[in-house]
């Protein structure tokens, strides 16, 4: 935004600069996500993820802290039905030190609840029509819920340790329809839940019933055969 601001009312030179320190910023490791974190600039990871997507599909997300990708798969993908599952709590313990729900959330479970007021709030006229149903619990306990072979598609973002994922896949999978999609972020190492997403989707692979289909941008996308 500064920078429109500013090529309004300075020289062509001006604005060469600012672009060519734009582009060298960028090249910064990790600089996109610090930025997408602190509200500085759209999420640029994951719009062809988004165009995967089936449209007018029945879709869940696993993880859903106050609802910014969830608006932009309502944006993108129009599903017929979208299941936002997340328990909204806070987590004390040190393992989660360095988790948005966990010490990164300084005001512990009030701010949780904030999130999922917000939440509500934000979707209140997708509620109305039935577009977003929300699912207030653990991916694991709510997943199981639903019928076999139900979703079109799963995004899984909840808990990144390695026992969580795992679950998350295996249930994402029963659940998810032959041809369906269950894809995720964080397809790092060396952050707080260390390899556990990595880990767990680099073992998941090996399952003869699914296909690798895009390992992108931190995002993994299996296709269940
Ligand atoms: C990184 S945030 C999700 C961000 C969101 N997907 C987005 O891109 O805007 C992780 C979320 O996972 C949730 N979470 C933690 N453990 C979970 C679990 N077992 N099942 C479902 N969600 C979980 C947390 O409450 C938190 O809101």
């Amino acid at each position: 935004m500064i920078v429109l601001v500013r090529a309004n009312t300075i020289g062509h030179v001006q604005v060469m600069m600012i672009v060519h320190v734009k582009t060298l910023i960028k090249r910064i490791p990790g600089v996109e996500r610090v930025a997408q974190a602190l509200g500085l600039a759209p999420d640029g990871e994951r719009p062809w993820l988004l165009e995967m997507l089936p449209k007018d599909s029945v879709g869940a997300e696993i993880g859903v802290w106050k609802g910014d990708f969830s608006d932009r798969i309502l944006k993108a993908v129009h599903p017929k039905q979208l299941h936002l599952i997340d328990p909204w709590r806070h987590q004390s313990s040190p393992v989660y030190k360095y988790a948005w729900y966990g010490g990164l959330a300084k005001n512990g479970q009030d701010e949780m609840d904030r999130h999922y007021a917000a939440v509500c709030t934000r979707f209140d006229p997708e509620l109305r029509r039935d577009q977003v149903k929300i699912h207030r619990g653990f991916s694991m306990d709510v997943l199981r819920q639903f019928p076999d072979n139900f979703f079109d598609w799963v995004y899984i973002d909840g808990n990144h340790m390695y026992e969580y994922v795992k679950k998350d896949l295996d249930l994402s999978f029963r659940k998810t329809k032959a041809g369906g999609l269950v894809a995720g972020d964080d397809y790092v190492g060396g952050q707080w839940w260390k390899d556990g997403v990595k880990k767990a989707v680099d073992e998941f692979a090996k399952n003869q019933a699914v296909q690798l289909v895009e390992l992108r941008d931190r995002q993994f996308v299996f296709r269940r055969k």
